[in-house]
């Protein structure tokens, strides 16, 4: 049976997890987030709502460019919010425009055009507004590429995870195909490789460790062990602040 941790009394932090895709850093994010009682945002969902959004209304171009003259006047009033639904144990739905796109942003035709959406700047600068408004309460756990460089430089605990392309595309073709969809190895390594390299060469807020982040890489490291190593950071971590708050 798990443990919840005792945080009533505990300031308040800014938890911070980025990393490459199917690193596994939304699950340690997500269950963080769980056994403190912090919010979770996923970040990566947001993004992935405005390339269903862009998808939708057909606003890629036949060269798989996006049109930015068609897409660009509808970002700021776009809305993008997440649901808890009740009997999930907690697992949050994403809403775009207050309709539930949980399942569709995961398709792997948002997966292909997600990062081209992502690399827009008034795309991330819509985002990283509407990211840093959900942590102004602190309290929060958020997972991404850019939470400990951008969305919150200043997050009082930042983690870095990596695992190998092989190990990742794995986990990845694991998860879909248990949701039953008819995808092959090849393609799910084909996609990674692909967004791992927009994401990080990117102009604007390219996936990179900040300086103060701690490193994880999980090739070889289980859940549990995962779990138990971040909890204690974490516990370490609103010590400290409590400590010095104290003098
Ligand atoms: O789930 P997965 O790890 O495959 O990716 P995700 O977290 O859902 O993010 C999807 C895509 O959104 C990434 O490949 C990035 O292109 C983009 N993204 C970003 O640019 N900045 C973030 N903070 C989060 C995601």
């Amino acid at each position: 049976m798990q443990q919840n941790l005792e945080i009533t009394d505990a300031p308040k932090i800014v938890v911070a997890i980025d990393g490459f895709s199917s690193s596994g850093k939304s699950t340690m994010a997500r269950e963080l987030a769980k056994r403190v009682g912090y919010i979770y945002i996923d970040s990566g969902a947001m993004y992935r709502a405005v390339a269903l959004y862009a998808l939708r209304h057909d606003m890629f171009k036949e060269d798989n460019t996006v049109d930015l003259e068609a897409l660009l006047p509808h970002i700021p009033e776009l809305s993008i919010s997440f649901q808890k639904k009740a009997g999930e144990d907690g697992v949050q739905h994403t809403l775009l425009n207050g309709v539930d796109v949980e399942d569709e942003i995961r398709d792997l035709e948002v997966s292909n055009r997600v990062s081209l959406i992502a690399e827009i700047p008034q795309v991330r600068q819509r985002m990283v507004e509407l990211q840093q408004e959900f942590g102004k309460q602190k309290g929060i756990v958020m997972d991404g590429r850019d939470i400990g460089t951008t969305v919150f430089p200043n997050a009082e605990l930042k983690i870095f995870v990596s695992a190998g392309l092989h190990e990742r595309a794995r986990r990845r073709w694991r998860e879909l195909t248990q949701k039953g969809m008819d995808i092959r190895f090849e393609e799910v390594l084909a996609n990674l490789a692909e967004r791992d390299k927009i994401d990080t060469t990117r102009k604007v807020s390219p996936l990179k460790k900040a300086p103060d982040a701690i490193e994880l890489d999980n090739d070889a490291v289980t859940h549990e062990e995962q779990m138990e190593w971040l909890l204690k950071l974490f516990q370490e971590t609103t010590e400290n602040i409590e400590n010095e708050s104290r003098g």
